[in-house]
């Protein structure tokens, strides 16, 4: 059964863009509450641990310095079906691909650095906002 929450990071492309407050406004327009949020760089060691899942793909390396190469937001998201809606928003994983309108479309320039991430399911969901948040930290 879907539940009702997704997590995000505003990737360190868009933050060095200036665009993460148009990508605030964008998740809030689309009526996503943030339950959960905060700006912060990872280090390498930490953006190996959360992409662990993606070890043994070719990208690994690169995707790992990219996230830890500069700030980002992050933050638990909840809305009704919030994982499929929220992928809804941001769009495919190569920015070209996008529809028009998501975030990705206009705001990523790459499949490398696309702007932003969106758990890819409930249970990924729940992994990720741990990841950064404890209990004292969601509203
Ligand atoms: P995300 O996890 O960031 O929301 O993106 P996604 O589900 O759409 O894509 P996923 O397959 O989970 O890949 C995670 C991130 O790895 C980078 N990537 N680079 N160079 C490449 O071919 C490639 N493929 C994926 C992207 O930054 C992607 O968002
Ligand atoms: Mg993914």
């Amino acid at each position: 059964m879907a539940t009702n929450r997704t997590f995000t990071m505003i990737k360190p492309d868009a933050v060095r863009n200036g665009h993460m407050g148009n990508i605030l406004q964008m998740i809030q327009a689309a009526g996503f509450r943030i339950l959960a949020m905060k700006y912060t760089q990872i280090t390498e060691e930490q953006a190996k641990k959360f992409y662990e899942v993606h070890a043994e793909r070719p990208f690994y390396g690169e995707l790992t310095q990219f996230m830890s190469s500069g700030p980002i937001v992050a933050a638990i998201l909840e809305k009704d079906n919030a994982v499929a809606d929220f992928r809804s928003l941001i769009g495919a994983t190569n920015p070209a691909q996008a529809a028009e309108g998501t975030i990705r479309r206009k705001y990523a320039n790459s499949v490398g650095e696309n702007a932003v991430h969106g758990s890819d399911s409930d249970e990924n969901a729940a992994i990720e906002g741990d990841f950064f948040f404890n209990r004292l930290e969601r509203f």
